[in-house]
């Protein structure tokens, strides 16, 4: 698929079930090295980030089966601690399987993920974590880790990052003695690997509080295991019931993660309903302006939701204000949200929206992941036809949007 074409303006009405969370899938798949035995994970969603993952794994010698949202890897028979580097280059979060594979097997050889769309992203603090384990880090042209006898250390991180955590934690669970991360990052994402790495037998507490600690164990086991609903495609949907004037429910999300969305939402005068599992967002006519939306670790307003309110922000009552915190290249959805007739302005991390009567169709072109659902949500309430280009970047993260939205009543094909 590479294009949407959106027909703007239908409200969208209905329930849909959200799909388990992408950036808690893939750590946990990098998790599935470590114990040498089968997991199972349910939930899965069904997007190319995840299929990535799992080639990754067959690659690695795992044998990997897929049954619909169930995923069985079985680690028995790893044969290589290669990443290979088409796929490092296909997705960045590869760099995740740099503390899973050293931690069952010793070493791990990875080319450089890069930068990427969205920022520069260095791994100095992951590399930093991997090294005060005791492993040995060479960087030429590849990386190399290497490392038999990772002892287990205080680990203060400069930043709460969210990669850097995960890598340690799951270097940690099979290194002698206690390792304890401070400064860690509190994302639920990191408290479903805890989940997870308890589950196959390891001893990790403290995920979603600052300090985590990791007591390391000699074996783990098989395991089975659900993942956590995907708090930022809820908040994406939860934008397109805003955008336009719709009402939607949402089943299968956990309300608590979703409260940093939740409340810049209610501010834009959507009415919110919560009942266990479930969240129900009912838009006004028009949208009200948002005064400040500054992107920050959670609890704090996640920067992956942040291009999907701008598009929400465009149309608004009022003028709105962006600060993006957590990356620096994270804006490249405002010249193609401007070619709609968005009225923004930005200075460095600042962006200012001035809420415009309405939108108009044109094509645009999606340069990265939430920044193209952005431009999907604009779409839907533009007057006229929208395409978006440069789909293959929405399907890394999101489980059939196209599909979904349709299923709400957009007016949306996919070529
Ligand atoms: C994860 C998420 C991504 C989300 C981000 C922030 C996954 C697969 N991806 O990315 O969707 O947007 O968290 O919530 O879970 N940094 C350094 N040095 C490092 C590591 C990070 O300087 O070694 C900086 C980054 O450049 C960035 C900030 O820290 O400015 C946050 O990055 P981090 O929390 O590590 O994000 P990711 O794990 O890459």
């Amino acid at each position: 698929m590479t294009l949407y074409r959106i027909v703007g303006g239908n409200r969208l009405s209905g329930s849909i079930k959200v799909e388990g969370a992408k950036n808690a899938v893939l750590p946990i798949l990098a998790a599935t090295i470590l114990n040498g035995s089968e997991s199972i994970i349910e939930n899965v969603p069904d997007l190319n980030d995840v299929e990535t993952m799992l080639e990754i794994l067959k690659n690695l010698g795992c044998r990997v089966y897929r049954r619909d949202n169930t995923v069985i890897v079985d680690s028995s028979s790893i044969t290589s601690n290669e990443i290979p580097t088409v796929l490092v280059k296909r997705m960045r979060s590869s760099i995740i399987l740099l503390g899973s594979l050293l931690g069952r097997t010793g070493k791990v050889i990875s080319s450089y993920p890069g930068g990427c769309a969205i920022g520069v992203r260095p791994i100095d603090l992951h590399l930093k974590g991997l090294r005060m384990l005791g492993a040995h880090v060479e960087m030429h042209g590849q990386i190399v880790c290497q490392g038999r006898d990772l002892t287990g250390t205080e680990i203060q991180l400069d930043y709460p990052s969210v990669g850097a955590t995960e890598n340690i934690m799951l270097a940690a669970v099979l290194a002698k003695g206690t390792t304890i991360i401070r400064n860690a990052a509190k994302e639920p994402e990191i408290a479903d690997l805890q989940g997870f790495l308890n589950a196959m037998g390891a001893k990790v507490s403290g995920a979603g509080n600052h300090i985590i600690r990791i007591d390391g164990v000699t074996k783990l086991k098989s395991c089975r295991y659900t993942v956590i609903p995907d708090r930022i495609a809820a908040a994406t949907y939860m934008a397109a019931a805003a955008v336009t004037g719709g009402k939607i429910s949402l089943d299968s999300v956990i309300v608590e993660h979703l409260h940093p969305v939740l409340d810049k939402i209610k501010e834009s005068g959507c009415i919110i309903e919560t009942n266990c599992n479930h969240v129900r967002v009912t838009a006004p006519k028009r949208l009200r302006a948002i005064d400040l939306i500054r992107t920050l670790p959670y609890p704090g307003f996640p920067t992956d939701a942040q291009p999907q309110m701008m598009a929400a922000c465009c149309t608004a009552q009022g003028t709105s204000i962006f600060v993006e915190n957590i990356f620096e290249n994270r804006y490249r959805h405002i010249d193609e949200l401007i070619k709609l007739g968005a009225d923004i302005k930005v200075d460095g991390r600042i962006a200012v929206v001035r809420g415009v009567p309405r939108l108009s169709g044109a094509p645009v072109c999606a340069k990265d992941l939430r920044g193209g659902a952005a431009l999907v949500l604009a779409g839907l309430m533009a007057e006229g036809v929208t395409e978006v280009e440069g789909v293959e970047h929405i399907d890394r993260g999101y489980e059939n949007l196209g599909q979904k939205l349709k299923s709400l009543g957009a007016d949306i094909t996919m070529a």
